[in-house]
C-alpha cells in the first residue's frame, strides 16, 4: 500500500533538473504565453462553439463561456502555484507525484494523454472541418470517402451512425506534417507558432469588430432556449432540460462542452523546463494567455449568435459560415484561413506537450525510458515519443467523430484539474514551508471552488463519457500494474521489491 502512494520528494524534483537529459531553456514570458493562446484558440472557438450554440445552449453561450472560463481561472491558479514550486516539464502528472503519490500520479499521467493526445486528434478534426470549407471556397471537394471518420454519433437518436465515408483524410495528413516539424525541434516550433499566434488573434479579433456591425439582437431572443441548468446524475437529469439521447441542455451543458475552448493553458506549466525564469514566467504565462482567450470567446460568441439564428448556425465550420450567411464571402474567406493556420498551432502546442509529459513519466521509470526518454542527440527533442504521438493523433483523428473526441478530452481535462486542485490543498497541509513563488490567493476557498465548479461540468456532459472515462482508466490501471509499479525508480530507491 505505501508504496502505491508514495510520494517523490521536491527536493528530489529539483536535483533532478542539474541532470544531463534535459531541454534546453530557451522560453521567455512572452514565448510562455504565446504557446499559451497559441494553445488555447482552435477548434473549440471555431468548430465546437457551432454545436454548442445548435443544440445545448443557443445566445446563452456567451455565458457558458464565462462559466468554462471561471472554472479554468480557479484550476489555473492551482496550476499556477505547482507550477513555480516544480518548474519541471511533466505538468500536473509532477504536481500529482510530490503530492498524491505513485499511483494518483500515474492515474492523472495517463489522464493527460487524453488532454493532448486525444485533445489534439479532435483539434485535427476541426482543421479538416475548416480546410473543407476554404477549398470549397474555390469549388475544390474531396472524394466524400475522405471526408470524414467513418461513423458519428446522433444525438437525437443517441445512437451512432455510419457516415458513408472511409476516414477523414486531411486530419491524417496535417498530423504528420505537425509531427516532423516538431521532431525538428522546440526553438523553430516555437517561431513559428508565435507567427501563426498573431495572426490568430488578429482573426479573431476582425471576427468581434466586422461581425458586430452584422448583429441583428432579435437573434439574442430567446436567450437561453434550452435553459440555464443541464446537469444529469450518469442519465438522470437533475436540473434542467435533455435531449432525445437524454444528453443534458442549457447553459451548464454548453459550457461543458466548449470548455474544450479553454484546454491548453496548461500546457505552458508543461514547457517549465524550458523556460528561462520559470518561477516568475509560468505563472505570468499560464495566466495572460487565459484571460485574453476569455475575453475573446466572448466577445465572438455574442457576436456569432447576434449574426445568424443559434438554429442555423452551421456546425462544421461556424464561425466563416456566419459571414457567409450574411454576405460577405471574402470575410468567409479571411476566417477560414485564419482558423486553418491558427488551428495548426494548437496542435502543434498539444503534440509538443504530449511527449515532455511523457518523458517526465519515463524518467521515473512508469513508462519505457528507451522509447518515451529518448531526447534525439541533435535536436534535443523526444523525437520517438513524439512520433508515436504524432501516429495515434493522426489515426484518432481520421477514424473517430469529433463530437465523441471532445466530449471525452473533456471529462478527463475536467478530472485532471480537479485533482490539481485538491493537490494544492493537501501540499500546503503537507509541506507549508516549501518556497512557493507563486501562491494561489484565497486557500481553500478558491480551490475547493475549483473542484466543485469542475465535477458539476463533468455532470453535465452526456452520461457516457463516465463509462468512456472509466474505461480508459481502468485501461491505465492494467498498464501501471504489468508495466509501471515494477520499473518505478522511486520504488526501486525505496527498496521495494520489484
Ligand atoms: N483549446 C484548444 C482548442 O480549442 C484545444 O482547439
Amino acid at each position: 500500500m505505501n508504496r502505491l502512494f508514495a510520494t517523490k520528494p521536491l527536493s528530489l524534483l529539483l536535483e533532478e533538473m542539474a541532470g544531463e537529459n534535459r531541454l534546453r531553456r530557451v522560453l521567455g514570458p512572452i514565448e510562455l504565453t504565446s504557446l499559451g493562446v497559441g494553445c488555447i484558440i482552435g477548434t473549440g472557438i471555431f468548430v465546437l462553439t457551432g454545436i454548442a450554440a445548435h443544440d445545448k445552449a443557443g445566445p446563452a453561450l456567451t455565458l457558458s463561456f464565462v462559466i468554462a472560463g471561471a472554472a479554468c481561472v480557479l484550476a489555473a491558479l492551482c496550476y499556477a502555484e505547482f507550477a513555480s514550486m516544480v518548474p519541471v516539464a511533466g505538468s500536473a502528472y509532477t504536481y500529482a507525484y510530490a503530492t498524491l503519490g505513485e499511483l494518483f500520479a500515474w492515474i492523472i499521467g495517463w489522464d493527460l494523454v487524453l488532454e493532448y493526445t486525444i485533445a489534439a486528434a479532435t483539434v485535427a478534426h476541426g482543421w479538416s472541418h475548416y480546410f473543407q470549407d476554404f477549398i470549397g471556397i474555390f469549388g475544390l471537394k474531396l472524394p466524400h470517402a475522405l471526408t470524414n471518420s467513418p461513423f458519428d454519433f446522433q444525438p437525437s437518436s443517441g445512437a451512432f451512425v455510419s457516415t458513408g465515408t472511409a476516414m477523414d483524410f486531411p486530419s491524417l495528413v496535417i498530423a504528420a506534417l505537425v509531427t516532423v516539424i516538431l521532431v525538428i525541434g522546440i526553438r523553430e516550433s516555437a517561431t513559428l507558432n508565435s507567427l501563426i499566434v498573431a495572426l490568430k488573434v488578429a482573426i479573431v479579433l476582425f471576427v468581434i469588430a466586422v461581425g458586430a456591425f452584422y448583429i441583428d439582437p432579435k437573434n439574442w431572443t430567446p436567450f437561453a432556449p434550452f435553459g440555464y441548468t443541464g446537469v444529469s446524475f450518469f442519465g438522470h437529469t437533475l436540473f434542467g432540460q435533455s435531449g432525445a439521447g437524454g444528453e443534458p441542455l442549457g447553459v451548464l451543458a454548453g459550457a461543458a462542452m466548449i470548455f474544450f475552448a479553454y484546454i491548453g493553458f496548461d500546457s505552458v506549466s508543461t514547457h517549465a523546463e524550458e523556460a528561462r525564469h520559470p518561477q516568475r514566467d509560468v505563472p505570468i504565462g499560464i495566466i495572460a494567455s487565459l484571460l485574453i482567450c476569455t475575453v475573446l470567446y466572448v466577445g465572438v460568441s455574442a457576436v456569432l449568435t447576434g449574426m445568424v439564428p443559434s438554429d442555423k448556425i452551421n456546425i462544421d465550420a461556424p464561425v466563416s459560415d456566419a459571414f457567409r450567411q450574411v454576405g460577405l464571402p471574402w470575410a468567409q474567406f479571411l476566417i477560414s484561413l485564419g482558423a486553418l493556420a491558427g488551428i495548426t498551432s494548437v496542435l502543434l502546442v498539444l503534440m509538443l506537450s504530449q511527449p515532455r509529459i511523457f518523458l517526465a513519466m519515463a524518467r521515473d521509470g512508469l513508462v519505457p525510458p528507451q522509447i518515451f526518454g529518448a531526447v534525439h542527440p541533435r535536436f534535443r527533442t523526444p523525437y520517438k515519443s513524439t512520433v508515436l504521438t504524432g501516429i495515434v493523433v493522426g489515426l484518432c483523428a481520421a477514424l473517430i467523430p469529433l463530437r465523441v473526441l471532445a466530449e471525452l478530452v473533456n471529462i478527463g481535462t475536467l478530472l485532471a484539474f480537479a485533482i490539481v486542485c485538491a493537490a494544492v490543498l493537501i501540499m500546503r497541509r503537507k509541506q507549508p514551508d516549501a518556497p512557493r513563488p507563486f501562491r494561489c490567493p484565497l486557500v481553500p476557498l478558491v480551490p475547493l471552488l475549483g473542484i466543485a465548479l469542475c465535477l458539476i461540468l463533468m455532470f453535465s456532459l452526456p452520461a457516457e463519457n463516465w463509462l468512456r472515462l472509466f474505461v480508459w482508466l481502468g485501461i491505465g490501471l492494467v498498464i501501471y500494474f504489468f508495466y509501471g509499479r515494477h520499473h518505478s525508480v522511486l520504488a526501486r530507491a525505496r527498496g521495494y521489491n520489484a
